[in-house]
């Protein structure tokens, strides 16, 4: 038996985190936050002090990860070895370090199995940037969310805030600006649309109306 999968790809602060969990909790599916996955690696290598260009020892750290994404209608947790880890993967810093890992085709490639094995009974919505082309070709349903860079930004900044962080909304926006042309540009896995996705622009959406989309699409594929 296939498991349904959908997958939400797109550019940071797009809001694909929430409506992947979202639509998770309506139809009863697992989750997968693939950016969560990068930025443990982009920490835990810092951590290590193993430079992000080192590809045997990011490798090496990759096969030892193990990982699982409980989450509710608030918020969704990261467990990682057995261990919550909690806000310190949302820092500017731990995202960069996530962009910069996540260039390694075979750092990709040994994550690619950790992603899979997400695909369990009933089903699956992951959210990230290659996983409708990439990662699982064959989902159900691809959605490309995206937004102006500026939209963005704002979201990051206040989400930033409200976790008690003290950031500047330029360096905000320079960081996403770079990362989008790291992800976008990168020869392995660059942010792209799939062929067979469907794109929605949320700069003037309301989560709640990004969902009623994404459950429109999921009736449509008889997925709800
Ligand atoms: O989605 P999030 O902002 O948490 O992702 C952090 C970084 O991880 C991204 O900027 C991107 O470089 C990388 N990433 C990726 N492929 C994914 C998910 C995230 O390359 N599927």
């Amino acid at each position: 038996m296939t498991v349904p999968v959908i997958t939400i790809d797109g550019p940071s602060g797009a809001g694909k985190g929430t409506a992947a969990r979202l639509i998770a909790l309506e139809l009863g599916f697992h989750l997968l936050d693939s950016g969560a996955i990068y930025r443990i690696l982009g920490l835990a290598a810092t951590d290590a002090q193993i430079e992000l260009d080192d590809i045997d020892s990011l490798v090496s750290l990759s096969n030892s990860l193990d990982l699982s994404f409980p989450y509710n209608a608030e918020g969704t947790e990261i467990v990682l070895n057995g261990v919550s880890v909690g806000d310190q993967l949302r820092t500017q810093a731990v995202a960069d370090a996530a962009s910069q890992v996540a260039v390694h085709p075979p750092v990709r490639e040994a994550l690619m199995g950790l992603q899979r094995r997400q695909a369990r009974a009933p089903g699956l919505v992951g959210d990230g940037r290659d996983l409708g082309t990439i990662v699982f070709p064959d989902a159900n349903l691809k959605i490309f969310l995206d937004a102006s860079v500026e939209v963005r930004a704002e979201r990051r900044y206040l989400e930033l805030i409200q976790s008690g962080q003290t950031v500047e909304r330029s360096a905000i926006l320079r960081d996403l600006e770079i990362r989008d042309v790291r992800d976008r540009t990168r020869k392995v896995a660059p942010l792209v649309p799939a062929d067979d996705a469907y794109v929605i622009d949320s700069s003037d959406k309301t989560a709640a109306e990004v969902v009623a989309d994404v459950r429109d699409l999921c009736r449509a594929k008889g997925l709800a």
